[in-house]
């Protein structure tokens, strides 16, 4: 395994800069010491023969290079739950599984042991930028921090926001909406000021949970804490038919409403699910330059809903993909992207097969797998405001190598296939074992 931090790499690359445009290039790629990407050489250019002879690495034939997957939704402490506890409405879940299990990173042990299998783990499955969800917890949240910036994941990492004692339980909340305010700063100053975080690697978010498990004190104060450090923000919003019903009982308006009424929408702000949005909700979100994260396992599985995703887009939201570790049984961003196809074609056929055709679903819901793959790399890396996900000069190489030649890994390529042919085949049937190497920033942090 070996950096690539100030050298050069001769490989075929796939990325997909829009959600329309999959582009297959050889090229050659130059990483300056910074980890971004210095220059591309391509094959029909200039220079290129002898750009490949003094290539300091070459992939062999069966391999590639995609960039590094991005999610924009992940709750580390989940993962012992990943692929349990999957039968009850959100609201029962989150008692009885979820926040017992979050209680327990109060155990630094325990939270080490966790945060360290997820980070190798997501590391393992080409996910180079995580959008963490941490817990309430000071010295658990600093702790993901540390293990992000040791193994050497991008990461953004919040410490939860939850203090309304109507709706979390005593033994797991912030005493106070100051609490949850001044130990939001905490972490933001401990990010920022990190000994081996000098190229902000990981980066802070002010992460409230939800409406449901917040003050309007803590909201507020969180809102201007985010105008005060110019950080992200992440939250859940209007997921579940409960969890929308509640903030239009408590607020009298939508999550997305809201949300910036207490000046927590902005350009770095990443909202998960999302998907009872109105259009007026998208419009206000495109304005802002705010994201989505979309998460289409877990819906299935918690939402009561499918997220219209190409309303969206149309609207000129950002959206990027997630995991939702755990209310998403699957860690893998290939799952998420597959499910991303998968709900859309669902949307747009509809379930009642009484109806006529015309009528059974929204026509020109689907997306494809250019439009999957874009969102689970580029598309995130708009979301979040970073230069990741593309294969351009000033972008940070954050990719993975593809090897489809492995007898272990899910893809197989038995008869000729065309550039687009392969990447399609990579999404829908690669699995973990067909990653061979990652980097992060050039630096390698995974593989063999
Ligand atoms: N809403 C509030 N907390 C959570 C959570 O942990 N997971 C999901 N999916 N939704 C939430
Ligand atoms: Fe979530």
């Amino acid at each position: 395994m070996s950096d690539i931090v100030g050298r050069t790499i001769h490989a075929t690359f796939f990325h997909a800069p829009t959600p329309e445009a999959l582009q297959c290039l050889e090229a050659v790629l130059a990483v300056g010491a910074d980890g971004r990407i210095e220059s591309v050489v391509r094959a029909d250019e200039a220079g290129f023969a002898q750009a490949c002879e003094e290539a300091d690495l070459t992939l062999p034939e069966g391999c590639c290079v995609l960039p590094g997957f991005v999610d924009c939704h992940v709750h580390a402490p989940q993962y012992p739950q990943l692929g349990q506890a999957l039968d009850v409405p959100l609201e029962v879940w989150l008692q009885k599984y979820t926040f017992p299990l979050e209680a327990r990173y109060q155990d630094l042990d325990f939270a080490r042991t966790s945060y360290t299998a997820l980070v190798e783990d997501l590391l393992a499955s080409g996910t180079t930028t995580a959008l963490y969800f941490a817990t309430v917890h000071q010295e658990a949240t600093r702790l993901l921090v540390d293990i992000c910036l040791e193994k050497g994941q991008r990461a953004l990492v919040g410490k939860v926001a939850m203090d309304d004692p109507q709706s979390c339980p005593q033994y797991y909340r912030d005493a106070s909406p100051e609490e949850a305010v001044a130990g939001t700063r905490a972490l933001i100053d401990y990010v920022r000021a990190h000994p081996a975080n000098q190229d902000n690697r990981v980066l802070p978010v002010v992460t409230p949970r939800f409406i449901p498990s917040c003050t309007d004190a803590a909201l507020e104060g969180l809102g201007r804490l985010a105008a005060e450090c110019g950080c992200h923000v992440q939250t859940h919003c209007s997921e579940s038919d409960w969890a929308h019903g509640y903030v239009l009982d408590r607020h009298g308006v939508t999550d997305a409403e809201s949300l910036d009424r207490f000046g927590l929408l902005g350009r770095r702000s990443i909202l998960a699910h999302s998907n009872f949005l109105t259009e007026d909700d998208m419009d206000r979100l495109a304005a802002r330059g705010a994201g989505v994260a979309h998460c289409a396992l877990s819906n299935a599985y918690f939402a009561n809903s499918v997220f219209p995703l190409r309303a969206a887009l149309a609207r000129g939201v950002h959206v990027g993909l997630g995991t939702d570790i755990s209310g998403g049984p699957s860690g893998s961003m290939f799952e998420a992207a597959r499910m991303t196809i998968a709900a859309s074609r669902m949307l747009e056929t509809g379930v009642n097969p009484a109806l006529p055709a015309e009528r059974r679903g929204r026509p020109g819901s689907r997306v494809d797998f250019v439009t999957a793959f874009h969102l689970a790399t580029a598309g995130g890396g708009q979301a979040l405001d970073l230069p990741i996900g593309r294969f351009e000069p000033g972008c940070l190489f954050d990719a993975m190598v593809i090897d489809t030649r492995l007898r272990e890994g899910g893809i197989r390529l038995l008869a000729p296939a065309s550039p687009s042919d392969i990447l399609e085949k990579i999404l829908y049937t690669a699995n973990r074992a067909n990653i061979s190497r990652v980097w992060v920033g050039g630096r390698a942090v995974a593989g063999r």
